[in-house]
Parts: structure tokens; C-alpha cells; sequence
């Protein structure tokens, strides 16, 4: 009998946690009161435009907006709101600048969304140890001009770098340009100050370069989609900036021999870049269209975006000359080679706009973040192609061809039988993924967006787990709850 009615409690109509409570107009208040004035808003306006990524929300169920907003200003004013959601079991859904694409700021269950927008600063460039401290609400791109002044790089580098926070490219352990030489979001994080959800802070980490003194939580909170604590500083490693570099675009006569190209580089040239980036051909055409520029050679299978650093001329130059001759004598129609800073960021204004062009020219569309080990990424290629023969849709594929993370865009705009098209197509193309040893997402996040889809990857004993460590972080469910696996 006891068993029965603990499933039957599970199966809540509305799928909302059934110990979870929704926030109201008395929490409003209390919260005000809590934080002072100013930093509560249960504006319907102002919730709907912060309960969003952006996925549209369509494309997840539907709107999902929060009860209320709060915009803490402090680590202890973060932990106060904790400590008031925790005693009543109100979900709290910390949120970035919203640049997410997979839905991991929309808050699933209602309650407060917790904005990091004015914990804004750069507190430290720490030129003797290497690292910056900033709040979560930092622009990502801020880190690094901050680090630039004292010829210090952050290597972080989502595509929103512009206008994202660096708080949300920690919890979604955000990739980007330069993961192939430099790694993700967490491979910069060398500590973390949080919030747990019941309130107490917790640092993990430090400025060290080395600590095996425990689990490394730091790292565990990359990519944890804000489910397992509210971080409110972060340390991150900064390396020396490079005095030169140059950026490579690679036009092919065909998407096979471009892919095919990227790993000799570091096989022959013995060199790694810091970008080895994919435009396939309708890449190239939306970028033109969206940006209203021109590409040489449109009739090119793909183009690749290489970037090269060095610290003297002709170190960089010799490391320009090896790649540009290994491209021409592999099936590049030209080399063109971008050293000054405008034609440089003329060229990756292009190559970033491509995911905002299709978002602006189709309406109905299957968008993917794979990633399969870079010897598989012309099977993956292979793949799309098929998929887009066999479901007649067409598809734009651009990325970190580096990494072997492709942002796959099957397009059924104008189709019969749209929906029906892309969901075989995306199975198909998910099959294939994981027959390469890839998965689902290599950068973007589960969220709520790829949350079915996430059985497919994870084991049954790693859901299980992933479930364990979010209750050992949160027992009782009330952070960004809904997200990753289906009873998270
Ligand atoms: C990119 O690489 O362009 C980004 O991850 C964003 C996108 O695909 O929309
Ligand atoms: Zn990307």
C-alpha cells in the first residue's frame, strides 16, 4: 500500500515536484525585505523576458516563467535568498545573461529566478599567480580585455563571449573557439566561492595550480547547469598573451576534404591552433546574407577558420606558411591569411553570426551541438549528408570541427510533414553519433531542452548517479529542479 501511494504522489499532472511550492505575492515581500529595496520584481514583463534563453520557448513546452526575480548584489545576500527558499522548498533558477542554448536558465518549476546581473566586478588580476577573480555577472569578453591590459589572455571563448556572463559559461561548462588548444570553461577554472542551496558558503579550489586534497568539486560544478550551487566568484587562470597571431581562411573544394584536413595539422605541422573552426557551404551563404558581406570562393564545399599564435614574427610566420601549404596541397582553392586585428575580427564576426542567421531566416529547425572524437568527424559529416537526403531536408553544419563538436542544423522550413522530417532525422543522426563513441552535447548543455534526449547518452548507473550527487549538493530538490535527467 505505502509503496502505491508514493507513486501515485510521483505522478504530479502539472510535472512539477510534488514537495516544491511556488513563490507569491508574500514572498515578494519578505524577499524585499530580506534584500532592501529595489532588488525584487514581480513585473509579469520583466519575468517573461528573464524566464528565456535562447531556445525559443516553443521549442521546450512552452513558456516557463518564474514566480518572481531577485537580483542579489552580494555572496550573502545569494546565500539569504537561499536560506529563505530552502525553509519553504521554493525552486530558485540562477541565471546569466541569458545567451544559454538549451534552456538551462528557464526556470522548469516556477519559483524565484536569481539573476547574477549586478554582481558584476572584476575584483583581481593576479599578475603574480596567474588567475583573475571575478563575480559571475562579469561579460566574458570583459576577463580577458582585463587580462589583455597586463599582456595576459583568458582563453575562454563561448561565440557569445560579447554578451555572456562568465558565471554561465562556468555552470554550462561553456566551450567556444579555442578549446582545441586551451580547453573549455572548466579547464580555466582554478576556484569557485558558492552558495549551497540551504544557504552556507563553500569555496572549492583556490589559486592553485595543483590540489588533489579532496574531490575536485570545482570541476564538477562545470557543466552542472546550476543544479548543484549558486556561484558567486570564480578564479580563473590566465596565460600569457601571445604578441602575435594571424587567422587562416581555408576555402575547400569539398566539406569531406576540409574535414579531413583539420588533424593533419597536428600530425605534420606538429603545431596545435588555438581555433580550427568549419563553415560548410550554407554556413557561408547565411553569414553573407545575415552580415551583408562577401566570402572568396562561395562555391566552395566549406571554408575553415584557422587561427595561429606566436610571439615573434617569424616564428608565426613559419607557423602560417607549414599550415597554408599543407591546406593547398590537401584540396584548399586559396589561403588567405588576416594579420591585422580588423580583418581578423571582420572574419570571426562571420563565423559567429551563423547560429543568429538561421535563427533569423527559418522558423522550423533541428538545432545540434554533437561531438564524437575528432577521427570520426567525417563519418558524423557523412552522416548529416544522409540524413539530409533520406528526410529531403536540407542542413547547415559549422563549428568546432576542432574538437569534433559540430552545431548540426537540419532545416524543414516550407515542408510537409516538418516535425515528423526532423524527429527521424535527429534519431537517425543520434544513432549515428553514439555508434562514433560522441554524444549529445558538447557544449550547449542538456537543460530542459535536450532532457529526453539525455537517456539516450547516459547510462542507467550514470543517471543514477548523476541523481545521487544532485541530492547529495541539494536534498531537498530546490535548485534549478527539471533539468538534466527526467527526475532531477
Ligand atoms: C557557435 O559556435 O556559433 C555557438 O555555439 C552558437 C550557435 O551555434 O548558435
Ligand atoms: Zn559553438
Amino acid at each position: 500500500m505505502e509503496r502505491r501511494s508514493r507513486r501515485l504522489e510521483r505522478k504530479d499532472p502539472f510535472g512539477r515536484h510534488p514537495r516544491l511550492n511556488r513563490a507569491g505575492a508574500e514572498d515578494a515581500a519578505e524577499l524585499s525585505a530580506l534584500l532592501g529595496p529595489g532588488k525584487v520584481s514581480v513585473d509579469e514583463e520583466r519575468i517573461r523576458t528573464y524566464s528565456r534563453d535562447e531556445v525559443p520557448p516553443a521549442a521546450m513546452g512552452g513558456p516557463h516563467p518564474a514566480d518572481l526575480l531577485v537580483f542579489p548584489e552580494s555572496a550573502e545576500e545569494v546565500a539569504a535568498v537561499a536560506r529563505y527558499c530552502h525553509d519553504r522548498r521554493i525552486p530558485i533558477t540562477p541565471r546569466g545573461a541569458g545567451t544559454g542554448l538549451s534552456g538551462g536558465a528557464v526556470p522548469a518549476r516556477g519559483g524565484v529566478l536569481l539573476s547574477f546581473e549586478r554582481m558584476n566586478r572584476i575584483l583581481e588580476i593576479d599578475e603574480a599567480n596567474l588567475c583573475a577573480v571575478v563575480e559571475p555577472g562579469v561579460v566574458t569578453a570583459e576577463i580577458d580585455r582585463a587580462a589583455a591590459a597586463r599582456g595576459l589572455a583568458y582563453v575562454g571563448d563561448p561565440c557569445s563571449g560579447d554578451a555572456s556572463f562568465i558565471g554561465g559559461n562556468v555552470a554550462e561548462n561553456a566551450g567556444g573557439n579555442k578549446v582545441v588548444r586551451y580547453g573549455a570553461t572548466g579547464a580555466q577554472i582554478l576556484g569557485l566561492e558558492t552558495v549551497l542551496p540551504n544557504g552556507s558558503l563553500v569555496r572549492f579550489g583556490g589559486k592553485r595550480r595543483k590540489d588533489v586534497t579532496g574531490y575536485d568539486f570545482a570541476r564538477l560544478l562545470a557543466g552542472s547547469e546550476g543544479t548543484l550551487a549558486l556561484i558567486v566568484r570564480i578564479i580563473l587562470r590566465l596565460l600569457p598573451r601571445p604578441r602575435r597571431s594571424a587567422a587562416l581562411l581555408c576555402p575547400f573544394r569539398t566539406l569531406a576534404e576540409a574535414v579531413a584536413f583539420v588533424p593533419r595539422i597536428a600530425r605534420e605541422v606538429r603545431v596545435i591552433p588555438t581555433s580550427a573552426e568549419l563553415m560548410d557551404r550554407r554556413a557561408v551563404a547565411l553569414a553573407e546574407r545575415y552580415l551583408s558581406t562577401r566570402f572568396p570562393h562561395p562555391e566552395a564545399g566549406a571554408h575553415l577558420i584557422l587561427e595561429l599564435e606566436g610571439n615573434h614574427r617569424e616564428e608565426l610566420a613559419d607557423r602560417v606558411e607549414a599550415v597554408g601549404d599543407l591546406c593547398l596541397a590537401s584540396g584548399a582553392l586559396e589561403v588567405y591569411v588576416a594579420e591585422d586585428r580588423t580583418s581578423r575580427d571582420r572574419l570571426w564576426r562571420a563565423r559567429k553570426s551563423v547560429g543568429e542567421a538561421i535563427g533569423a531566416f527559418y522558423s522550423k529547425f533541428a538545432k545540434e551541438d554533437l561531438v564524437v572524437p575528432t577521427s570520426a568527424v567525417p563519418e558524423l559529416v557523412e552522416a548529416v549528408g544522409e540524413a539530409a537526403v533520406r528526410w529531403g531536408l536540407d542542413s547547415v553544419t559549422y563549428g568546432h570541427v576542432g574538437d569534433g563538436n559540430l552545431h548540426v542544423n537540419l532545416l524543414a522550413d516550407d515542408l510537409p510533414e516538418a516535425d515528423r522530417r526532423l524527429g527521424e532525422a535527429r534519431r537517425f543522426l543520434y544513432g549515428r553519433t553514439l555508434e562514433l563513441g560522441g554524444t549529445l552535447s558538447g557544449e550547449h548543455g542538456i537543460g530542459l531542452k535536450r532532457r529526453r534526449d539525455a537517456g539516450l547518452f547516459l547510462s542507467p548507473e550514470e543517471r543514477a548517479l548523476i541523481r545521487r550527487v544532485k541530492r547529495a549538493f541539494d536534498p531537498a530538490g530546490i535548485l534549478n529542479p527539471g533539468k538534466i535527467v527526467e527526475g532531477n
